[in-house]
């Protein structure tokens, strides 16, 4: 059987419970052909996917040092060229040691309090709603563009122009084929964005110091041009684009979690310390990101199957996270889990750069959620999720904040 006919999201079993189908993959399957000729496979376990994630010589680019030739020359490809994820050593290795003081502790203490009001403000906002409410609307899409907006010094009321031009941005940062009329759309956006935050950047000259996770870019692009305009204003697009879909779909999750296991939310009522490990044990169980790409940069093998060089791995993160070799009861959603090291993240040289501001996230909002909505009870118990197979989230999540019963 081929991957596809086990993660086929035209069948209406994967699409109710697609962890069943990872789970038939780890267990028959391990390394899953998704094309006969073996180009593309689907590796499911945690120790193959942890392992290939840490090996250096896998690559992000499908062809060593080689960009794909459909991104053109223009602004898009510009952004393509310069954005983290896309990169392979030695450019990400440079770009990344500049881009991490942005959320060195130094930074992250920095952020905390304006980090903690956007969360509170939201909270209190939804403390205040009578009746129903959707969370996601309401707070998952809110709070990570606010977050975002006042991580890179836009102003929030910019939050939806900056967020329209991102789909037209990404079909160039990703290693799917793009149309001309595709591109011409990319070019536009990433133009957009050189000039927006190109703008930012030069009004905020000389009034950051190193703590504000901007400034200590601009720093490194100051100091003898160690990191050039161009690679500032991409990373810091690049820090939106990262963080407000996957921040989203944590947060929605936690709550759509913790309101259907009462016994979970009445141990973090309890005891608020527990926040952090609760936050983990979301994004172990609810994967924000179910695949994540890599290229073998050599010959290997695994599980018997010969993997060519160049093919593409398609790693399993959220079956990863549900592995029966890796963790005790992988389906049970646990707070108190202990030796919980999942892989939402990833792991090794793309390790997700923003995982502290994420942590600091969930653990100012966890914290407070039993405190403020003690009494919020899910008002749909079915919510509807995507069907992309990547970025699998909730597009909606009634809530009534004050409970059924008023
Ligand atoms: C729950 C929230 C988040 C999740 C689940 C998440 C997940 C991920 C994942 C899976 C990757 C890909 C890593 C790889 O290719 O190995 C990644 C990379 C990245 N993330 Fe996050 N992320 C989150 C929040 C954030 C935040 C808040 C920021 C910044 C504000 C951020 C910035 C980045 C950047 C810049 C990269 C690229 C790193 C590189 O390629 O070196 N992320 N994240």
């Amino acid at each position: 059987m081929s991957a596809l006919e086990y993660l086929s999201l035209g069948d209406p079993m994967f699409r109710a419970d697609r962890f069943s189908a990872y789970r038939r993959l780890r267990d028959h399957n391990p390394v899953a052909r998704v094309e006969p000729d073996g180009a593309r496979v689907v590796v499911t376990r945690y120790a193959d996917v942890e392992r290939i994630f840490k090996d250096p010589l896998m690559r992000v680019q499908p062809k060593a040092g080689e960009f794909p030739a459909d991104i053109g020359t223009g602004a898009g490809a510009t952004f393509h060229k310069l954005s983290l994820p896309d990169l392979d050593p030695p450019t990400h290795t440079r770009l990344r040691k500049l881009a991490s003081p942005a959320f060195a502790p130094r930074s992250l203490a920095h952020m905390r309090s304006w980090v903690e009001r956007i969360i509170i403000d939201n909270v209190e906002a939804l403390a205040a709603v009578d009746g129903d409410v959707d969370f996601v609307e309401h707070f998952g899409m809110r709070v990570p563009a606010e977050i975002a907006c006042r991580l890179l010094h836009a102003p929030a009321v910019d939050a939806a122009t900056v967020l329209r031009r991102m789909p037209a941005l990404n079909r160039v940062l990703t290693h799917a084929p793009i149309t001309p009329q595709e591109r011409v759309e990319a070019d536009a956006a990433a133009q957009f964005y050189f000039d927006y935050i190109g703008d930012i950047v030069d009004s905020m000259r000389g009034r950051l110091g190193p703590e504000d996770p901007v400034g200590a870019l601009m720093l490194a692009e100051e100091e003898g041009g160690r990191l050039s305009r161009d690679e500032l204003i991409v990373t810091l697009v690049g820090f939106f684009i990262a963080s407000y879909h996957t921040t989203m779909t944590a947060m929605t999750s936690a709550v759509h979690a913790l309101l259907t296991h009462p016994d979970q939310m009445r141990l973090l009522a309890a005891d608020p310390d527990l926040a952090p490990a609760a936050w983990e044990e979301v994004l172990r169980w609810q994967s924000p990101v179910h695949f994540i790409t890599r290229y073998a940069g050599y010959e290997f093998e695994l599980h018997g199957e010969t993997i060519a060089e160049g093919t593409q791995l398609m790693l399993g993160i959220a079956s990863a996270n549900r592995d029966e070799r890796r963790f005790t009861d992988p389906d049970t959603f646990d707070i108190r889990r202990v030796g919980n090291r999942h892989l939402a993240f990833t792991a090794g040289g793309h390790y997700c750069i923003g995982a502290p501001l994420s942590r600091l996230e969930g653990d100012i909002l966890l914290r407070l959620l039993p405190q403020r909505l003690p009494a919020m009870t899910l008002t749909d118990p079915n919510p509807p999720w995507t069907d992309d197979l990547v970025f699998r989230t909730m597009t909606e999540l009634m809530v009534a904040p004050k409970g059924c019963g008023r």
